[in-house]
């Protein structure tokens, strides 16, 4: 009896120890792919801000968001996106498990820690899978990201954001807010 507790404690810590070796590392992978994603968007954002002003930046995040979380979730055999719980593209509303992660974000920031470096991740089960997912917060900056996300837009940018967005939630954010999350779905 004591043979066999023991033996399969031996092959239960290995085991525990290689399952949260992986987690780390898909981890890393995810942090990692964020980081161009995040890279990708404020490119993007920066050069049409600069370029062309706030409205013409409004059409390029419409049009390049969605178009770079497609590339890059193909790219890595991942779902790849954005999500918030006041989303501006209702594309980005957040799934069950999504929103109960932004919810705990929202106590974590309640209870005083800082959104820069909130994460979350675990192995779930979706339809009858096993994956790894994550999520990683995204601050609220003063600059640029008040001029479409605060509180008082510039009436020619709240026109434009109605257009493409008539059910827009994401305005009235402060700096230090957490705006929404990346996610991610890796199968494993
Ligand atoms: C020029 C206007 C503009 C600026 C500046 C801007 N955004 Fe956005 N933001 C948008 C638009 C438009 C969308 C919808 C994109 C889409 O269709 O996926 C969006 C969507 C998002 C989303 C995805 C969730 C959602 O609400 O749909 C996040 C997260 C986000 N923005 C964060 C930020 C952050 C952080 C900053 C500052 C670094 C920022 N944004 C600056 C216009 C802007």
């Amino acid at each position: 009896m004591k043979k066999i507790m023991l033996l399969a404690i031996m092959l239960a810590v290995p085991a525990a120890q290689t399952v949260a070796d992986e987690q780390a590392q898909r981890a890393d992978q995810s942090r990692a792919v964020i980081k161009s994603f995040a890279g990708a968007l404020k490119g993007e954002l920066k050069g049409a801000l600069k370029s062309e002003g706030p409205l013409k930046a409004i059409e390029v995040c419409n049009s390049s968001a969605q178009h770079i979380a497609a590339e890059l979730s193909k790219k890595h055999g991942w779902e790849i996106s954005r999500t918030s719980l006041k989303p501006r593209n209702a594309a980005n509303t957040p799934d069950a498990w999504e929103r109960a992660v932004l919810e705990k974000f929202e106590a974590r920031k309640a209870a005083g820690e800082g959104p820069k470096m909130m994460e979350h991740y675990e192995i779930v089960t979706m339809n009858g899978d096993p994956v790894f997912r994550y999520m990683k917060a995204i601050p609220t900056a003063k600059k640029p990201c008040l001029v479409c996300h605060g509180s008082n837009l510039k009436p020619k940018v709240a026109a434009v954001i109605d257009k493409y967005y008539p059910n827009d939630q994401a305005r009235g954010y402060k700096a230090g807010d957490i705006r929404g999350a990346f996610s991610i779905i890796q199968p494993m």
